[in-house]
Formats: structure tokens, C-alpha cells, sequence
């Protein structure tokens, strides 16, 4: 499976603070936001990651993320002249994703939650089997701003709107979607919505209409945060604060998956975190590097 984290768009909701800065290198407490969905795809065990900006901010993104060879992975880059649309993703990455079955996730999406790992990877093998689609649904307060999904009892995707103003259910559809190689030639034949976009809840549709897309429920004992707004950002970062402080490890940590995933040895790890050792992170990497080379020693 091929990994896109689409990371682009022009973060006006986010203005002054977005000017000069893409909103996914924005911190989120520790850690630039794009490592949280970063940190899905790795947890997912795909090591294949094509990141798309746009043409002013991709380089920023080159120079956090280098070329992955230090992580055991693979990054690579794509413009995206214009906010055309989430589906684009895969017209700009259809070379990218080749014959392979494809993961996109938003690079503002968090998400947060036990069991996350083992979750990823029985979706990841059940498309592998079953192809169609799979999307992740979770409840919030307020599903007209984002797409909506209703599903049957078995998880069957029933029927997928964008925004709607009067929501069939309270299931928004998270910015994490994994997708058969059908993908590619459904988006190859959207056609720009009434707001001018190449629409992701489309790409879902045509999946709907062929009877094989899933919705996944991440229920309530999981977080998935937004990011889109100046106090939904704070809120997002006080949550990875809370949490890390009190439970003495951090979340979407790239050198420690890369660790566990067995990409990168202890020392590797260690050199990784001793580079960055002066901030809270880097200090954790070097712990946890430690502890590894103890254990495999
Ligand atoms: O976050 C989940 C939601 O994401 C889904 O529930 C919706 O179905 C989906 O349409 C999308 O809704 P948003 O209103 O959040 O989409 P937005 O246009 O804000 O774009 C999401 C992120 O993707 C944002 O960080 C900007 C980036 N983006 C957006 C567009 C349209 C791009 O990189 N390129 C684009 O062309």
C-alpha cells in the first residue's frame, strides 16, 4: 500500500499565522502537525509516503522531512498548483501509487487512540483481500461541517454526503481513507463540484454505488481533533500536552515507530535523537533509543 498525505490548501481560516507558514508545519505542542498523519501511515506499516504542497511550501516540508532514508521509509514530493481539490491527490499521484492499493490522509488530520496499530493494519489486509474502500467514521457534535456517512449494521457504507445541512447521521468522515487501485480511474473521471473542487466524498460516492465501500467506526473512546480553527489548534495541542506529560510518552514520535516497526535499529535511533537531543522530543527519542539498545543487548 502507497501512502499521500495531501498537505497543501491555503489555510485562510487560520490567517495571520498561516501567511507565511503552511498550516501543517504549524506546531501541535512538540511536533510539526503533518508527523501526527505522518505517524497513521507509519502505524500502518506503509513506508512508501508521497507528501503534496503546494509549490511554496513544499520545500519546507523537504527540509523537515528529508528523503526518509534516516526513518527506514521513503518520502517523496508533489505540487498541487491550486486547491483543486482533496481527489486530486490521486491525479497528482497516480504514478506514485502505480498498480498498488493507495492510503491518503489529510496532513491536518490527528488522530489518537489505543489499539490504533492493530486497527490499521486488519483494514489495510481486509482491502488488500476485499478491495473497494474504507473510510473512517467517528461521532462529533456537529457532522454538517464535515462529510457524512451512513452505514448499515455491517459496516456497509449506505450513502456519503459533503456538509450536509441536515446530517442522516452524527458519523463525520475523518481525513484518513484507504482505497483499491480503482481509485485512480475514479478520480481520472470527476468532474469539478459546484465549488470548483475535485470532491473526495465523489471518489466515496462511485464507491458507494459499487455496493463495496466500508465505514469503519473509531467510537468515542478515540480522539480525532481538528485543527482548522485558532482555538480548535490550541485545543489540539493542550490534548498531546495532557496526555504526553502524564503518561510519559509522546504520540506520533517517527523515530520511535520507525523503531518498533523495526526500520531503524536502536542505534540508528539513538543518533536520530541525539542530533535533536536539546528539546523535549529529541531528549525522549535518546530514552527510548536507550531503553532499546538495553533490551537487545
Ligand atoms: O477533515 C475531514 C474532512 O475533510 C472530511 O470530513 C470532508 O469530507 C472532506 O471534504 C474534508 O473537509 P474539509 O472542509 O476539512 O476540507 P478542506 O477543504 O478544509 O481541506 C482539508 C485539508 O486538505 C486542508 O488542510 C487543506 C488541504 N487541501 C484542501 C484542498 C481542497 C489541500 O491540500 N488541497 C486541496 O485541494
Amino acid at each position: 500500500m502507497k501512502g499521500i498525505v495531501l498537505a497543501g490548501g491555503s489555510g485562510t481560516r487560520l490567517h495571520p499565522v498561516t501567511r507565511a507558514v503552511s498550516k501543517q508545519l504549524l506546531p501541535v505542542y512538540d511536533k510539526p502537525m503533518i508527523y501526527y498523519p505522518i505517524s497513521v501511515l507509519m502505524l500502518a506499516g506503509i513506508t512508501d509516503i508521497l507528501v503534496i504542497s503546494t509549490p511554496v511550501d513544499l520545500p519546507a516540508f523537504q527540509r523537515l522531512l528529508g528523503d526518509g532514508s534516516e526513518l527506514g521509509v521513503r518520502f517523496s514530493y508533489a505540487e498541487q498548483q491550486a486547491p483543486n481539490g482533496l481527489a486530486e491527490a490521486f491525479l497528482i499521484g497516480a504514478e506514485h501509487v502505480g498498480d498498488d492499493t493507495a492510503a491518503l490522509v489529510l496532513g491536518d488530520n490527528i488522530f489518537h487512540g489505543q489499539n490504533f496499530s492493530t486497527i490499521l493494519a486488519h483494514e489495510r489486509a481486509r482491502l488488500e483481500a476485499e478491495k473497494g474502500c474504507v473510510l473512517f467514521g467517528y461521532p462529533v457534535r456537529d457532522p454538517g461541517r464535515y462529510g457524512v456517512g451512513e452505514a448499515d449494521e455491517a459496516g456497509r457504507l449506505l450513502s456519503i454526503e459533503e456538509k450536509p445541512e441536515r446530517p442522516r447521521s452524527n458519523r463525520a468522515i475523518t481525513g484518513l481513507y484507504f482505497y483499491d487501485n480503482d481509485v485512480l480511474d475514479i478520480a481520472r473521471g470527476l468532474t469539478p463540484s459546484a465549488r470548483g473542487e475535485l470532491e473526495i466524498t465523489d471518489v466515496n460516492r462511485a464507491y458507494v454505488a459499487r455496493g463495496n465501500a466500508r465505514l469503519l467506526d473509531l467510537g468515542r473512546g478515540f480522539a480525532w481533533l481538528d485543527t482548522g480553527t485558532h482555538e480548535s489548534l490550541i485545543e489540539a495541542s493542550q490534548y498531546v500536552q495532557v496526555l504526553e506529560h502524564r503518561q510519559g510518552v509522546r504520540f506520533a514520535c517517527l523515530e520511535e515507530i520507525a523503531l518498533v516497526k523495526g526500520w531503524i535499529s536502536p542505534e540508528q535511533a539513538l543518533a536520530l535523537g541525539e542530533r535533536q537531543a536539546s528539546s523535549g522530543y529529541g531528549a525522549y527519542v535518546v530514552d527510548v533509543a536507550t531503553r532499546a539498545l538495553s533490551t537487545s543487548s
